[in-house]
């Protein structure tokens, strides 16, 4: 088992365990004194937890419509309805859905109580259970409505993973190609030695190491921007173009899937820029295919749809705004050349 910490100004921190059956160890994060614990789950997440003290068991939907408001309005009515009180917890058990869910219903119910997420999927382990974004989405949006609200702890079990089905796994695997550009290019897999997670001839970091390595950059990128002020908008590399490929929804890509083409995207215009070299380019490339994703947008994809929706992209306050690789590492680039965008666009078809 790895333990780390994520370290918040104030001097608050919590811990995140990573590693084989570490699910085992709920009772002993659940913060003390906590009399009971609401359980949030879906049908579809084949883990049962024990938080050591009474508890009983919330199940949400499954897929991203069950982020909702009526989702948390029905599970903080069933939070009534037990009687949970502050010197209660929730305990979140799944992927980026319920931890985005029961950490949102967290913060809000009684106006806080303690949430601990045991992540299930390895997206959920490597970004959306660490670092306190929670939230749902509206008719009009992703993720409109959130808050942050820090977990008292994160398990990410590598054992629950052996059982994510493959296009699940692939979502995780784009997240964690992003970290190799983000300081994480000890990574091992992916690189010029090929081989993603669950390459049988790879002889690199083991999953347990390698999600350890991906929970240890995210936290120190959070540890420094706790509310994305600023930095924190480094860990949407890759997403610009992925979000406009998912919200466009015309396109069969799961997230890692669209984030594993933004990320190649975003080489190809940090490139047109002068920002990285042609060598840095084909890095892209290289980290990318080895996780067995594809750097190429889908057959028939339509770029004025893409450019419409990459506008309207959350960081583009000020103008076509992107997060870019460069001489001074990842970082937001405001203001980018609408023709260069598109032209990148046909570098990545
Ligand atoms: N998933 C991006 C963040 O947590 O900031």
């Amino acid at each position: 088992m790895i333990r780390l910490a994520v370290e918040l100004p104030g001097g608050r921190s919590y811990p995140v365990l990573v590693g084989p059956g570490v699910v085992g160890e709920l009772a002993s994060v659940v913060p003390a004194g906590v009399r009971r614990v609401a359980v949030v789950t879906q049908e579809s997440v084949p883990v049962e937890v024990d938080p050591g003290v009474e508890h009983r068991v919330f199940r949400i939907g499954d897929g991203e419509t069950a982020k909702s408001l009526a989702t948390v309005e029905e599970l903080c009515s069933a939070f009534a309805g037990w009687g949970l009180t502050r010197a209660d917890a929730v305990v979140g058990v799944g992927g980026g859905v319920v931890t985005d869910v029961a950490g949102f219903a967290a913060a809000s119910y009684h106006r806080g109580l303690p949430v601990v997420h045991v992540a299930t999927t390895l997206l959920a382990q490597i970004d959306a259970a660490i670092g306190g974004k929670t939230g749902v989405n509206l008719p009009e949006g992703k993720n409109l409505v959130g808050a942050f609200w820090q977990p008292a702890a994160v398990l990410c079990d590598t054992t629950v993973l052996e059982t994510l089905p493959e296009r699940e796994m692939a979502c995780g695997l784009g997240e964690m190609a992003k970290y190799h550009f983000l300081g994480g290019g000890d990574l091992g897999g992916g690189g010029p030695d090929g081989g993603g997670p669950g390459v049988d001839h790879h002889q690199g970091p083991t999953l347990e190491q390698r999600v350890a390595m991906c929970v240890r950059i995210k936290a120190e990128v959070v540890a420094a921007d706790e509310r994305e002020a600023g930095r924190r908008a480094v860990l949407n590399y890759g997403h610009t173009l992925g979000h406009a490929l998912e919200t466009t929804g015309r396109y069969d890509l799961r997230h890692g899937e669209a984030v594993a083409v933004g990320l190649v995207y975003a080489a190809e215009l940090a490139l047109s820029l002068g920002r990285i070299d042609d060598g840095r380019v084909a890095e892209h490339r290289r980290v990318v295919a080895g996780y067995g994703l594809s750097g190429s947008l889908p057959a028939g994809a339509d770029a004025d749809g893409l450019m419409l929706a990459m506008g309207r992209d959350k960081k583009a306050i000020d103008g076509l705004t992107f997060v870019l690789d460069g001489p001074a590492g990842v970082e937001v680039v405001t203001g980018v050349d609408a023709e260069l965008v598109r032209a990148a666009i046909g570098a990545v078809r």
